[in-house]
């Protein structure tokens, strides 16, 4: 129910529109400007829309000014301290936390289905010894849908819940395979004894006619990780993924590009770029030189893990991340590049005393710390952003269960200001 409205008047025609102002459970009111182009006749424009509420959502609040978030209410520092990936994927998609019975129940039934039909195996022999593995997710998530399509009813809310269970079941299965491909290891299956992020382990690292032992504290930080990466709002995957499903098209190919969303560097590829930027600047002495070329505008190299397009304080996950680095760092053996670490840190204290990353409120955000957690659990590079797609793959599902159900499900479609030529005649080849 809207208590107010806005008023838009166009000064050349002197006509006007009252567009209904809706508040939410916090954050900023918004105005519905539906009538707009009926009344007046024109459309809004919102380049990379920063001004624009593409939904209603109940599912995750942020506050990019406090540095707040929240999935379903729950504080994202409580979640981190005392939750796991799984639960949070059930809250993320029920909207309650689980009793002991249901979060059990939850674990079997995703596990039931977490395994991927043999025949997906053949996909990843088409990609080549070095691809990078970002692509083979893309490829195989999209292939997915050809195994769910027949009996798929993305209308019927017993469909949609069994499509959730297997696209956050198959993921880690999905990826593991990625990374096995690339190291020449025979592909793995899922341990049911397992829980999920243990079994998303196992199937990446153990070894043939090896048993396979976890480190409890390098599961806990992976756990931790995919935490964090669960959920986001509306970014731009997410809101991919909202786009293609607005569409009805197949969830699993929904997914699918979101994750080719993810892959850029300014949104999930940033974790992998964060290392390859720590690797160019190799030492302390270099940061002044870098930091430089960050601020010059001829150059377009930017400090990878900076900024946010919410985040205008620190990002909440990045604090704590940042602290589990320093768990991750000192108590891991692999941790064998430590000084990683620490040229991270003096680039963020160099960074955040400088006046052009303090003016335009550029702070850490999650992934300037997620690959230091990753390289020290055994994860190469090109995995990282692998590694957030698992994890997001939550918000991704209940994000489009989410738009299945909601009353005002429509096709997204944007428009447009054209600023092409106008209209002319076609001029044969010979004429021109
Ligand atoms: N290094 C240097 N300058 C920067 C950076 C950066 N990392 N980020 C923004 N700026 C500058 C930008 O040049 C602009 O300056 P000016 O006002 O003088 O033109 C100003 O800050 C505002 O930047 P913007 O491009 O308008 O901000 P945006 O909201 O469109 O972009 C961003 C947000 C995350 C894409 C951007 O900050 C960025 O490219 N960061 C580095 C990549 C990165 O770490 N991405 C991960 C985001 S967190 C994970 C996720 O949720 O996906």
């Amino acid at each position: 129910m809207s208590d107010h409205t806005v008023t838009i008047s166009d000064s050349a025609s002197g006509k006007s529109v009252e567009c209904p102002v809706y508040k939410g459970t916090y954050g900023a009111p918004v105005f519905a400007i539906k009538d707009v182009p009926g009344e007046l006749g024109m459309f809004t424009l919102d380049p990379g829309f920063a001004a624009t509420a593409s939904c209603r959502s109940a599912i995750t609040y942020l506050d990019g000014e406090h540095g707040i978030l929240l999935h379903r209410g729950y504080p994202i520092e409580q979640l981190a301290e005392h939750s796991t990936y799984l639960e949070v994927c059930y809250l993320l998609l029920h909207g309650e936390l689980p009793t002991r019975e249901e979060f059990e129940a939850y674990e079997r039934s995703v596990e039931e289905v977490a395994h991927v039909h043999e025949h997906i195996n053949r996909f990843y022999q088409g990609y080549r010894y070095d691809a990078h593995p970002m692509s083979m997710m893309v490829g195989v998530l999209g292939a997915m849908a050809s195994y769910h399509h027949h009996n798929l009813d993305i209308w019927d809310p017993e469909n949609r819940e069994l499509t959730c269970r297997r696209i956050i079941g198959k993921m880690p299965a999905i990826a593991a395979k990625c990374y096995r491909y690339l190291q020449g290891l025979p592909f793995t299956y899922t341990d049911p004894t397992r829980h999920h992020v243990e079994n998303f382990m196992q199937m990446m690292f153990s070894r043939p006619n090896v048993e396979y032992q976890a480190d409890p504290k390098a599961v806990r930080a992976l756990d931790l990780m995919m935490i964090l990466h669960a959920d986001h709002e509306q970014n731009a995957s997410t809101s991919t993924v909202r786009l293609a499903g607005s569409a009805e098209s197949s969830p699993y190919a929904a997914v699918a590009a979101g994750a080719a969303t993810l892959w850029g560097k300014a949104h999930g590829g940033a974790n992998e770029a964060v290392l390859h930027m720590l690797y160019e600047i190799g030492d302390k002495k270099n940061i002044e030189k870098f930091v430089a070329r960050a601020k010059d505008k001829d150059d377009n190299f930017r400090l990878m893990g900076f900024g946010h397009r919410v985040y205008k304080n620190y990002d909440p996950r990045a604090t704590i991340i940042r602290q589990a680095c320093h768990d991750v760092v000192d108590n891991m053996a692999s941790s064998d590049e430590p000084w990683l670490f620490e040229t991270a840190m003096a680039l963020e204290e160099i960074a955040l005393k400088d006046e052009y990353f303090i003016e335009r409120k550029l702070y850490p955000n999650v992934d300037f710390y997620s690959g230091i957690i990753l390289k020290a659990l055994g994860i190469p590079l090109s995995m990282y952003t692998v590694m957030f797609a698992v994890s997001r793959a939550a918000g991704w599902i209940a994000q489009w269960k989410e738009l299945m159900e909601d009353p005002e499900f429509r096709i997204g479609r944007p428009r447009q200001l054209y600023v092409g030529p106008e209209k002319r005649d076609y001029v044969p080849i010979d004429q021109r």
